[in-house]
């Protein structure tokens, strides 16, 4: 999502400095960027400590993958702890608007569909996914607990289920989208963790990228918005969406489920739709076209 976001800035005219570790991310998503005379890469952490000075901040630094919270814990929680501590702390030296990526995971397995803001969440704090869900929550009250002592600027998107080209499929990396699409295009079989009934609601990654900037230009002093796309699907139909749109001799086959693993997500984007005044425009069906046919090309199928 950060180079997506990166090549809008840039194409918008901004000056960008992207810092990024490369835990979860590759250097060749903004490959294509490194030579613009407004765009600039550091390689750092941002729980080891961040210098510079900027009008805003976006802070999207966290690996997000399920499966990766399985692998690398304690870095996730540094990077919601400690990476947005040190964020907001720069932000209130300079001044800076500040944008966090929270998640639709602050709402845990939510008893209420469609999820409301002011929804409060369903989270065990002690468990596989924890890591993750706590961090956003802990970094969400740190955000508020700037605002609140020192005026800082806050932008709080809980952004829901997110995907498109550029992501990565293999390993702990592979989330639900790139996996299927992955699997389909080689005729593997498609692995789905449970038995497919849970839900999530996938948005294309540049209908995010908008309602990120569009929220970051209003003139707010402190708002959280959900963030995404309310088309919601089983995950079982989505697998064999995908299938039919690679034409894959693919079967389906069924892995235990993942710990804690929410049962139905999907936004419910009232307070976006009147704020922003925008509503997604890619569909599910165009997104993934769109998704796959560039895994085609990565994957030289
Ligand atoms: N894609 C989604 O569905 C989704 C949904 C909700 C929230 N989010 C949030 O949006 C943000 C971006 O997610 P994404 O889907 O693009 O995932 P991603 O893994 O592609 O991007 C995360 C980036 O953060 C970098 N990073 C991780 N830890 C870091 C650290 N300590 N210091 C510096 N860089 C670090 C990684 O190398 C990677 O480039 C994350 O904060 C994620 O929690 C994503």
């Amino acid at each position: 999502m950060g180079s997506w976001l990166c090549e809008a800035l840039i194409r918008l005219g901004s000056k960008v400095t992207c810092l990024d570790n490369l835990s979860s991310g590759r250097f060749e998503n903004i490959m294509h960027l490194v030579n613009e005379e407004n765009f600039e890469y550091i390689r750092g952490d941002v729980a080891e400590g961040v210098e510079g000075k900027y009008d805003i901040i976006f802070h999207l630094a966290s690996r997000a993958s399920p499966l990766e919270f399985l692998r690398y814990p304690i870095e996730i929680i540094k990077a919601n702890a400690f990476g947005t501590y040190n964020l907001l702390e720069l932000a209130r030296r300079n001044d800076s608007i500040f944008f966090l990526a929270s998640t639709s995971e602050v709402y845990g397995d939510s008893k209420v569909i469609p999820i409301p803001e002011d929804y409060r969440g369903n989270v065990n704090p002690v468990g596989e996914r924890s890591c993750y869900d706590e961090s956003k929550r802990l970094a969400e009250a740190l955000c508020y607990a700037f605002h609140k002592q020192y005026g800082l600027r806050v932008m709080i998107g809980r952004i829901f289920n997110t995907y498109g080209p550029r992501m990565r499929y293999e390993g702990y990396y592979g989330r639900v989208i790139p996996r299927f699409i992955v699997q389909a295009l080689k005729n593997e079989p498609i692995t789905i963790f449970g038995d497919g009934n849970q839900t999530r609601s996938f948005c294309y990654v540049t209908d995010l990228i908008i309602q990120i900037l569009k929220f970051v230009s209003k003139n707010l002093k402190f708002e959280i918005l959900n963030l995404g796309n309310d088309e919601e699907i089983k995950i079982i139909d989505l697998a064999k969406l995908i299938i039919k749109l690679t034409n894959s001799n693919s079967k389906i086959i069924f892995l235990p489920p993942m710990p804690d693993d929410p049962r139905r997500r999907k936004p419910d984007l009232s307070k976006m739709f009147k704020l922003l005044n925008f509503k997604p425009k890619i569909s599910l069906k165009e997104g993934l076209l769109k998704t796959i046919s560039w895994f085609k090309n990565e994957l030289r199928i």
